[in-house]
């Protein structure tokens, strides 16, 4: 058993991946405060190639102006350790390594539409600076390979639209999202909910299974089922941003296969999303 801790670099020196491409590479990218449905994105990338390299890097891009990038839990002494045995290298760059001159000034990388709906409504600029800096860490690192989580389907989609439109020859994989017993999706944001907060908030998960049973049984029209779905979570006491039934792939309005229910809620000073295929 392989019980490495994995090498910190902060920055990376000219041909220092060299050795670590040889035989492939995956790359999971994160915001830290690793939880346990990171740790499973990093065993699927052992999965997927011999070097494992994880990033940590609280990218101040993709948080806008009133949320919480300031207080995002920066916890890098336990992610390395939380990474021993499971990545070789923490790739965790300084502020000026991602984004060398300012913030206002760098280039971005935008996918018009697709970044514009659902989440991209309630974050103007959100995932602009999710494609931002994820381009970069694929130009800077290289990996055959990258692993994301199914939690953030918007972004999974984004990515790879990105990756298509701009020819980046990174693989891009889904893992599907990691939950508590009670069916809450794992998230680092689910430390900000207090202990009533915590007991109401798998209502989003239940919510969401039951819209996409109700779906399946055609109980309903989709929009009426998309408002009781809404209701249904306002009576849990969260305050929901949108419901929505979409095509799984394009997130574009749905046809008759390959949906999925997707959702955005708050929670105290949580904002929580889900989602759940229907088809
Ligand atoms: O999902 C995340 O943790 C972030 O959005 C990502 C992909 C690391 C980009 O900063």
């Amino acid at each position: 058993m392989n019980t490495a801790l994995p090498t910190l670099i902060r920055q990376l020196q000219p041909g220092q991946l060299q050795p670590w491409r040889a035989g492939g590479m995956a790359l999971v990218p994160t915001l830290g405060n690793l939880h346990r449905g990171h740790l499973q994105l990093v065993q699927q990338a052992r999965r997927l190639a011999r070097h494992v390299v994880v990033s940590i890097f609280v990218n101040p891009l993709q948080f806008g102006e009133t949320e919480d990038y300031a207080d995002y839990p920066r916890t890098l002494e336990a992610d390395v350790q939380a990474l021993q045995g499971l990545a070789d290298m923490v790739y965790a760059p300084p502020m000026e390594a991602i984004y060398p001159a300012t913030l206002q000034g760098h280039t971005r990388v935008s996918v018009p539409e697709l970044g514009e709906l659902l989440c991209g409504q309630f974050r103007p600029g959100h995932f602009v600076g999710v494609t931002t800096a994820v381009a970069i860490l694929f130009n800077l690192l290289q990996p055959d390979v990258a692993v994301f989580g199914s939690k953030d389907l918007q972004q999974l989609r984004l990515i790879q639209r990105m990756c298509g439109d701009l020819h980046i020859p990174v693989r891009v994989v889904a893992v599907p999202t990691v939950r508590e017993a009670d069916g809450l999706a794992v998230s680092s944001r689910n430390v900000y909910l207090d202990a009533q907060q915590r007991q109401a908030a798998p209502a989003l998960y239940q919510t969401l299974v039951r819209l996409a049973e109700a779906l399946r049984a055609r109980q309903a029209p989709v929009g009426v089922l998309e408002s009781r779905a809404m209701q249904a979570l306002q009576q849990a006491g969260l305050r929901p941003e949108y419901v929505s039934v979409r095509d799984g792939h394009t997130l574009a309005p749905p046809g008759d296969s390959c949906r999925v229910v997707l959702a955005a809620a708050w929670l105290g000073r949580a904002r929580l999303i889900d989602n759940v295929p229907v088809d």
